[in-house]
């Protein structure tokens, strides 16, 4: 078992990371929660579905008793009356201040089980068991909770550290490819940002490849763990060194927004963003030609990716009011090399379109 600390000040935890490991959840909990027995899991259809007996199992096996709360799957559905609805399920089954709450399912369910534990009695203590790429490597590391407005994503939230993180790689042998995919692209965006033989690694990898080999699929798991672990450690609230892991995310975002979040999955608007960051580096002089062109072949080696159409003007006008400007300013992670990254703001317009009108003519290529 891989074991990454979190060093969050006042309230670490630990991230435990083994292909296997949620046959083993019960003991593991046991462990870490002493003698309280009352679990409520939150989870959506599909997740329970495919792995909930084996959670249920491995509880009871251990002598808790545990309660299942679902909530409807969806994007859609990781909204504030969300949360509302699962507390009134909480509180009838009898949930109290010493409750325990298990957010069992990719990052939707771990952003409002989170909430959902920050706010219930004002607050109750939280594991995380992420069950999907995106959710291993990032959602359910550092304590970010949040449900979505109908205009704005996460526009609510709260912190709320786990207790724990459970990780279990063996759970996303039942993820969509495409799903798979789109979490391997975070992973990817580590690389870029602090470690550069996972870079390497994703670099030379088949996707499928990966998905049928353990060991590797729990390594690089674990590493994007540890990064995301380093920096939320150093930077809790996301006052500066945390904006590094929005490598990406600038045009990424913008991206997702500007066709109405159906076109992309986040990981895959983040795909295209590194691209785009990885080009405006280039024409700031900021990174070599070399390492730009590996940055951009080893996203688009990871698999094809739904094409962009928008136009620069409708990107460059999201960015402006993207959560990522502060007041006003307009702020990209911009590669130096594979492996570092610097925040650059006042990068001029005429090179964001530049950079946009690039995607838009690769995806034509590919
Ligand atoms: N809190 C944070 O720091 C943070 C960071 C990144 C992303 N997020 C949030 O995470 C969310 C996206 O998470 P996501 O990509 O995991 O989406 P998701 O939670 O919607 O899961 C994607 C789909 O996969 C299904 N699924 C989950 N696990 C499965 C499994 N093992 N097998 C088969 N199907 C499975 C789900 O039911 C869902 O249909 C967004 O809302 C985003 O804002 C939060
Ligand atoms: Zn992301």
């Amino acid at each position: 078992m891989i074991r990454v600390n979190i060093g969050i000040p006042r309230c670490p935890y630990e991230a435990a990371i083994e292909s296997g490991l949620l046959a083993r959840t019960g003991a593991h909990l046991r462990t870490l929660l002493g003698d309280r027995r009352r679990l409520f899991v939150v989870t959506v259809p599909p997740v329970r579905r495919r792995w909930g007996q084996k959670l249920l199992a491995s509880l009871s096996a251990a002598g808790f008793a545990t309660k299942i709360v679902e909530m409807p799957d969806g994007e859609r559905h990781k909204k504030l009356a969300t949360v509302e609805a699962l507390s009134e399920k909480l509180s009838r089954l009898g949930a109290d201040r010493s409750a325990v709450i298990v957010a069992f399912g990719g990052g939707v369910v771990g952003d409002v089980a989170g909430m959902l534990a920050s706010v219930y009695m004002r607050g109750v203590d939280l594991v995380q068991i992420p069950t999907t790429v995106q959710a291993q490597v990032d959602a359910a590391i550092g304590g970010k909770t949040g449900v979505n407005l109908r205009a704005v994503k996460n526009l609510l939230g709260t912190f709320h550290q786990p207790r724990a993180v459970l990780i279990d790689p063996a759970m996303l042998s039942t993820l969509p490819d495409r799903e798979f995919r789109a979490g391997i692209y975070e992973s990817l965006k580590c690389g870029v940002i602090g470690l550069p033989e996972l870079f390497q690694t994703l670099e030379r990898i088949q996707v499928r490849d990966l998905r049928r080999d353990p060991a590797k699929l729990e390594r690089v798991i674990a590493e994007s763990v540890k990064m995301k672990a380093k920096v939320v450690s150093a930077d809790e609230r996301e006052s500066g060194l945390r904006r590094v892991l929005n490598f990406g995310h600038t045009v990424g975002h913008a991206l997702e927004a500007v066709t109405g979040y159906r076109r992309f999955l986040h990981g895959e608007a983040v795909a295209w963003g590194m691209i785009a960051a990885t080009k405006i580096a280039a024409a700031l002089d900021k990174i070599d030609a070399g390492s730009a062109q590996r940055i951009t072949e080893a996203v688009l080696g990871l698999g094809p990716l739904p094409r962009v159409e928008a136009r620069g003007r409708a990107i460059l006008r999201l960015l402006q009011s993207d959560k990522k400007t502060r007041d006003g300013i307009v702020h990209f992670v911009l590669p130096c090399a594979i492996g570092k990254v610097e925040i650059v703001s006042g990068v001029p317009d005429r090179i964001v379109l530049e950079a946009v009108e690039e995607l838009r003519q690769l995806s034509s290529e590919n």
